[in-house]
């Protein structure tokens, strides 16, 4: 695991927006163009307001959803919708250049006109933990789990309800992922999947390659680091 910890939930969003500008810079410079994928969670939300502050060559960004909610893009569940208020609203990045997922519309249809849309390959997938070891919208014990293909319509029984959600074949193959994860509530997940127990069905975020942990003292205080 590559752990970068952070005092308090701010401080992991400020370090995070902060790696976020310079991984787009590197990106424009070396291919002229930066490509991220954007999740839920309240970590991103904090992130969106330092990332506001940055500079950072909007016009050059092409931003994605790795997971969105069984609503329209005005519901207050929409991941679309916390985005735009917390960044998009106020960066320019050109409209045509943000693609969020329509989940409004029959999940499976949704799903695969997502997945025509995406470019080859992402710069950077960014992802958050639930308390049940959920990333993007792959849950526990879900078939969404092993889903090939790009974008999945997974069914979720325990909250009764479609989700569109990047594959693991979509997360492991962007060029970069980072999980922002804060909390003393995800500690205890965080050491089981440090530990490897119940693997990808118990904790799907084990499904995740390869990628770089921002965590909270909090989150991080029963790893073995
Ligand atoms: C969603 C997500 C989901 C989220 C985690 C963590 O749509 O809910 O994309 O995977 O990132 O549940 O959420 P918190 O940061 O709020 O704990």
């Amino acid at each position: 695991m590559k752990v970068l910890v952070s005092p308090t939930p701010a401080d992991t969003a400020r370090l995070a927006a902060e790696h976020l500008a310079r991984a787009a810079a590197a990106a424009i410079t070396e291919r002229g163009a930066f490509s991220v994928a954007l999740s839920g969670g309240s970590t991103p939300k904090l992130m969106y307001a330092a990332l506001r502050d940055l500079n950072v060559d909007w016009s050059r960004v092409h931003v994605y959803f790795s997971d969105e909610r069984s609503v329209g893009p005005d519901s207050a569940d929409s991941n679309y919708r916390t985005a735009k208020d917390g960044l998009l609203a106020h960066v320019n990045v050109p409209e045509a250049q943000v693609h969020r997922m329509e989940g409004e519309r029959d999940p499976h249809q949704a799903a695969a006109d997502y997945a025509a849309l995406l470019p080859d390959r992402l710069d950077l997938v960014l992802l958050g933990m639930g308390d049940d070891g959920h990333t993007a919208s792959l849950f526990p014990d879900t078939d969404g789990l092993k889903a090939g293909g790009r974008v999945t319509a997974n069914w979720v029984p325990k909250l009764d309800t479609w989700r569109l959600s990047f594959t693991f074949e979509e997360i492991n193959a962007a060029r970069e992922r980072w999980l922002l994860v804060t909390g003393a509530g995800k500690a205890g997940v965080l050491r089981e999947v440090q530990d490897g127990m119940g693997g990808v069905d118990g904790h799907p975020v084990a499904g995740v390659h390869d990628a770089v942990w921002y965590l909270d003292t909090a989150a991080a205080a029963q790893l073995s680091l």
